[in-house]
């Protein structure tokens, strides 16, 4: 079935880290937007596109807002969804006192489905269309949100933790046990619908070195599944990596030597890296994603995503929330951490960077561009419609914005799932404001 949008619009057809802003940004200030079978089927001004529609077709018009590509959440845990906010703790006290105390109750698949149900609608409210998940050990629990995203045709990707020691014996598998429940999993969901499998090794402290090794080869064995783990996040993990792997040169390096750099790889956080690590990962593909709510909430610390990015050797980075040690599901709150992580490393992130970040980078940083990511036709339809005065305050303040670059810096400082009127996945609205 043939449905049309129509409003402002913005998307990206290039990276503004490598080139000029204006030969990136693409922004129609009244557009139409023709979804089919759950892609984009056609996308214009409305001026030269209304005389081409079929009558009858019924235009859905949105005032005061943009449409934008559906966000991209390339690194985020859906069981920590009943533990978002937990007072007080760094990365391992947190991880030891709430984390692996909440991931123990997705044994049960039934309460599995119940938080992959709440986690879902609430990335939907917040315009978020696709995003990259870890599971827990349990294999049931990833079915679980793979049947969930199913409902909705959401391009998900999602993974079984991966974990044989430093915690808890309920959450514990082994290297064999690792291998075997995600090759079960990849024959079942990697390429069935919009899902994909992502090799989920929780982080290097939670795998011993035989179960790196599994897992390496298992990403050998399926080239095309994507790989997730946590990578430099906070000082005290590492120097504990360092001491658990004393023959290899750094952290990135325990990846690299089991096979767990490459493209389609992305890793949470890469705070703490040497230019000779960024050097490997910018030349084996491997993305990192940068989580900056969680680091502040975490006080991990500040990524520096202008020297990731630097055109002389790229790292990909894709945005991301991190729940629950991310405090928001909302990726306009994300980039507004973004922002801050920025200025303190001495680099004002725009509003055109940030914004390509949520969408077009984060899907170059996952191996997804060629479908998501961009609002083109042939793409598949993911949109998030943005309400440009949806609060008191922001109507007030948009009144003084002179241009679009500074209205979408107002809509990422200010802005919070209010901001969403309207949410597609595969051309179908999941969420209305209200409605
Ligand atoms: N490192 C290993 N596991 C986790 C996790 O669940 N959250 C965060 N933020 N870092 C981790
Ligand atoms: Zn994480």
């Amino acid at each position: 079935m043939k449905t049309a949008i129509r409003g402002a619009l913005l998307t990206f057809k290039d990276d503004p880290f490598v080139r000029d802003m204006q030969d990136c940004m693409v922004f129609e200030e009244d557009a139409i937007v023709v979804m089919e079978d759950g892609k984009i089927a056609a996308v214009g001004p409305a001026v030269t596109l209304l005389p081409t529609l079929p009558a009858g077709l019924e235009v859905t018009r949105y005032t005061d807002s943009v449409i934008l590509p559906g966000f991209i959440d390339s690194h985020v845990h859906y069981p920590q969804t009943e533990m978002i906010a937990a007072y007080g703790e760094q990365l391992i006290d947190w991880l030891n006192n709430y984390t692996f105390i909440t991931e123990q109750g997705f044994a049960d698949k039934a309460h599995a489905a119940g938080v992959a149900s709440v986690f879902l609608k609430e990335q939907h409210r917040n315009g978020v269309t696709s995003s990259c998940v870890f599971g827990t050990v349990f294999p049931q629990s990833v079915d679980a949100l793979f049947e969930e995203a199913a409902r909705y045709d959401m391009r998900i990707m999602a993974g079984k933790v991966c974990m044989d020691r430093n915690a808890p014996q309920a959450l514990l598998d082994t290297p064999q046990r690792a291998y075997d429940e995600s090759k079960a999993l990849i024959a079942r969901w990697h390429g069935k619908g919009r899902a994909e499998y992502v090799i989920t090794p929780r982080f290097a402290p939670t795998s011993s070195p035989e179960q790196l090794e599994m897992v390496g080869a298992l990403a050998a064995e399926f080239p095309t599944t994507l790989i997730q783990s946590h990578l430099s996040e906070n000082r005290g993990e590492v120097e504990w990596v360092k001491a658990l792997f004393p023959d290899c040169r750094d952290y990135t390096d325990v990846y690299h030597r089991f096979g767990l750099l490459r493209d389609r790889a992305i890793y949470g956080h890469g705070i703490h890296l040497s230019e000779a690590e960024l050097d490997v990962l910018s030349g084996t593909g491997t993305a990192i994603a940068h989580c900056p709510t969680s680091n502040f909430f975490l006080g991990s610390g500040c990524f520096n995503v202008k020297q990731a990015r630097d055109a002389r050797r790229p790292v990909k980075v894709g945005l991301a929330t991190d729940l629950g040690a991310g405090t928001s599901f909302s990726m306009l709150q994300t980039m507004n951490e973004a922002y801050k992580a920025a200025q303190l490393n001495g680099f004002a992130l725009s509003a055109g960077h940030a914004f390509y970040l949520a969408s077009r980078g984060t899907a170059e940083a996952l191996g997804l561009a060629g479908k998501i990511g961009s609002i083109e036709v042939g793409k598949e339809a993911d949109l998030a419609v943005l309400n440009l005065k949806s609060t008191p305050i922001i109507e007030y303040r948009m009144k003084y914005a002179r241009d679009i670059h500074e209205a979408l810096f107002i809509q990422m400082t200010l802005g919070d799932d209010r901001a969403i009127a309207a949410t597609y996945i595969a051309g179908k609205r999941v969420h209305a404001l209200g409605g």
